[in-house]
């Protein structure tokens, strides 16, 4: 379905167009998909497949995704609550249109995701099954039934996949429950076997476990509890590859770099452990929370574009890092809006594009850090 721009999006468009690849590298700008594969890296960003959401059915929104990206991941249309919206009931027409989409203009597209190891966004029937007397043999038969259905479906159109979201609890750093991994007799072995399943369904795939585990003050139990369980899957054998590190970052203070020294140093540490173990990393739903940061716009979006500098610069000096996600492209459909609005209530400036589909300093610090980040090998 394609819908007729309003006239707010045809303006829109045409701000867009100066980014299209054509006009962008006659002008001398260049994608940042562009700039990430000159260092064997890729760009990409979340799409959704309401129209009037970040979709590419918004001409101007199609516009800025083939700019800049390489890489697609479905925001919300292949999560098992949305894919199976009630028991036996299976609906897979929005991400196959959108792997349609992707197929077509030539983006990969990444699987977001099998799992959420979070009660509020597993399916609610599957909350309230009844997993009958023998529970473990029920819960493993349906879970392996959803993964083994989802990757099976897309078979190699598919090649990256968060296999498991969020199973650790930030504050205490334990794992989290669901009806399911109860009637499994634990977290572990949930997260096990939808790993084991979809690498027997999907051996092309590589399979990540991600979280928002973050560099910030206050995240040091979340990031441990998540190298536990990356330590576990090594010890047991479990066939993961990657970490995705979300990287829904965070200002704090009036420049927002408040504690960005300490964040750094601790960051390293996280990541040198994580690459220690051989996973592989990727950050999957880069965004940044102007927290803290001025009401007026010029300040604020300076403020975000340094602080995701300063990130980036540490984050992708990791060679093992190949993919950058962003959470969206334009603060125009951005889920913090909804989510965590500021106290000010001033709309958030999240994206690397404002609402008007103009290019922010935000983008210029992602361009910035991917030309500087190391080459990685072929
Ligand atoms: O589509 C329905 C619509 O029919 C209904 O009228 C409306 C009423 O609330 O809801 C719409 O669904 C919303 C959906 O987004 C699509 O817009 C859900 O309520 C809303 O809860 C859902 O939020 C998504 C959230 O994950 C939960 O799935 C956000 O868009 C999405 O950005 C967010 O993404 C997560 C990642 O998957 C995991 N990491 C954190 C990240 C941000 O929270």
């Amino acid at each position: 379905m394609v819908l007729k721009p309003t006239r707010r999006e045809a303006v829109a468009l045409l701000a867009a167009a100066a980014f299209c690849p054509r006009v962008a590298a006659a002008a001398g700008v260049r994608g940042l998909d562009a700039i990430a594969r000159a260092k064997g890296m890729r760009f990409g960003s979340a799409v959704s497949a309401n129209p009037r959401t970040g979709s590419f059915d918004n001409p101007a929104y199609a516009a800025l995704l083939r700019a800049d990206c390489g890489l697609l991941v479905a925001e919300n249309e292949m999560k098992w609550q949305h894919v199976a919206p009630a028991p036996g009931r299976l609906n897979f027409a929005a991400f196959d249109r959108m792997l349609d989409w992707s197929d077509r203009n030539g983006m990969a597209m990444r699987g977001h995701n099998l799992v959420w190891q979070r009660r509020k966004w597993m399916p609610a029937w599957l909350e309230a099954h009844d997993f009958g007397g023998r529970p473990a043999t029920e819960a493993a038969r349906i879970l392996t039934g959803h993964v083994e259905g989802v990757t099976r479906r897309y078979g190699t159109r598919v090649q990256s996949y968060d296999v498991v979201n969020e199973a650790v609890t930030p504050d205490t750093g334990a794992l989290e429950e669901t009806a399911l991994s109860q009637a499994m007799g634990g977290t572990e072995a949930t997260i096990d076997l939808a790993f084991r399943t979809a690498r027997a369904a999907a051996p092309h795939a590589e399979l990540v476990y991600n979280d928002y585990m973050s560099w910030e003050p206050g995240n040091a139990k979340h990031r441990a509890g998540v190298l536990r369980l990356l330590e576990g899957f090594r010890r047991r054998d479990v066939p993961v590859d990657a970490l995705g590190l979300q990287s829904h970052l965070v200002t704090s203070g009036p420049d927002g770099s408040q504690g960005l020294l300490a964040s750094q140093e601790e960051w390293r540490r996280f990541l040198d452990a994580v690459t220690a173990m051989g996973y592989r990393l990727l950050i999957t739903e880069l965004d940044v929370r102007d927290n803290g940061l001025p009401v007026e716009a010029g300040a604020r979006d300076r403020g975000v574009a340094d602080y995701a500098r300063a990130y980036l610069d540490v984050t992708l000096s990791y060679p093992r890092l190949r993919d950058v996600v962003a959470w969206g492209m334009t603060d125009r459909f951005s889920w913090i809006e909804d989510f965590e609005p500021r106290p000010d209530k001033a709309p958030r400036r999240p994206c690397p594009y404002d609402d008007q589909f103009r290019a922010k300093p935000l983008r210029d610090a992602i361009a910035a850090a991917l030309a500087a980040a190391p080459e990685r090998a072929a």
